[in-house]
């Protein structure tokens, strides 16, 4: 087995965090979670501790708290950090952008500062594919960059400022993995994406209306450019998702890639439209979720997938979970949360 890290998880209590942090643990490595607990139920360190069956050091902090940080890296011999921790809700970010550009960058350029003086040098940071701009699919880490919001232009932009830092040794190597759509939950159905209010995205939409807390699933638009007339996404499971995160860590440890800031992509290359994923959710229920076709929503475009191949050459990972275990696990988490 590969060395054992001590990893500090910004954001390690959140939906793809929690997953993150069960992965390192089920692969040797040690995690200490930093998390302000904005959107993260309080209960997750605790069923983290019965999935994983250790007792996972928590912090409650902000990122943007520079001194909380650096003292979580002294105090627990921290030898990377990967920092999911940030706000995540395009049209949040677009009614008010200084929230984002606050959070999310504020909270990188700290979480920086801490990693410089106190000497850790490697970062894996949570991007997105909402980095790139239109275009064909599926679409490879050169694919032009233009993000249409200001949710993406945080991410866009901390990728930067992660380049320039490494350029300068501030610290000694980053990746950036840009996610496509994460869906699922963990098989034990005790962690996974319960938003708080109206969800914005496609799978905990369905999820709660399954689940009787909505009338319909509102499908946005079926006159685009697809098979079926609905969106396409890469929807990738995120337990999946999160081994990409481990196989990155490796990556980014192994010795000879100083002063290197990677990106990869993380997602299946296998796009579904909203169809799709609605008859998927309905048959790993058991009955039709009901939904209507309601006007394009702003901003969407017609299809959005990965081309997964650098991460499979050079981090030896692929995405090997189906649309169908994305829906069941899913469901046994919102059934669990209900
Ligand atoms: N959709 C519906 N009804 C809903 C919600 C979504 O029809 O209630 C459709 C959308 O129009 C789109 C698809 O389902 O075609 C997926 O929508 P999501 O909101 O789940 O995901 P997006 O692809 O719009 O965005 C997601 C994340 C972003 C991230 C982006 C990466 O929410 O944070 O993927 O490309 F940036």
């Amino acid at each position: 087995m590969a060395k054992r890290l001590n990893v500090l998880a910004t954001g390690g209590a959140g939906f793809i965090g929690s997953h993150v942090v069960v992965e390192l643990i089920a692969a040797g490595h040690g995690v200490v979670i930093l998390d302000n607990f904005e959107n993260a139920a309080p209960d997750v360190p605790a069923r983290l501790g019965r999935i994983t069956g250790v007792d996972i050091p928590t912090i409650r902090a902000d990122v943007r708290d520079k001194e909380m940080v650096r003292r979580a890296l002294g105090r627990h011999g921290i030898d990377a950090v990967i920092h999911l921790a940030g706000k995540k809700a395009v049209g949040e970010a677009v009614a008010q952008p200084l929230l984002y550009y606050d959070a999310n960058l504020g909270g990188g350029v700290a979480l920086l500062e801490a990693m410089q003086e106190s000497g850790v040098g490697k970062l894996l940071f949570s991007s997105s594919a909402t980095v790139y701009g239109p275009g064909a699919a599926p679409m490879d880490e050169d694919h032009p960059v233009a993000p249409s919001n200001p949710y993406g232009r945080t991410k866009l932009m901390l990728e930067e400022i992660i380049t320039d830092a490494v350029a300068a040794g501030a610290i000694e190597s980053a990746i950036s993995l840009r996610y496509f759509n994460p869906a699922g939950a963990h098989p034990s159905g005790l962690i996974g994406e319960d938003p708080r209010g109206t969800p914005n995205n496609l799978f905990p939409f369905i999820a709660q209306t399954a689940a009787g807390r909505h009338a319909k699933v509102r499908v946005f638009g079926d006159d685009y450019d697809t098979p079926d007339g609905t969106g396409v996404r890469d929807y990738i499971h995120v337990v999946d998702l999160a081994r990409g995160h481990v196989a990155a860590l490796s990556h980014l440890m192994a010795a000879g890639m100083p002063q290197v800031h990677e990106r990869f992509n993380l997602g299946t290359g296998r796009g579904y439209s909203v169809k799709e994923a609605l008859t998927t959710f309905s048959r790993a229920c058991g009955f039709q979720v009901p939904y209507e076709i309601v006007a394009r929503r702003a901003g969407d475009v017609a299809t959005c997938v990965a081309c997964p191949d650098r991460a499979a050459r050079v981090l030896g990972w692929r995405a090997e979970m189906t649309l169908d275990q994305m829906c069941a696990d899913h469901l046994a988490f919102q059934r669990e949360v209900a």
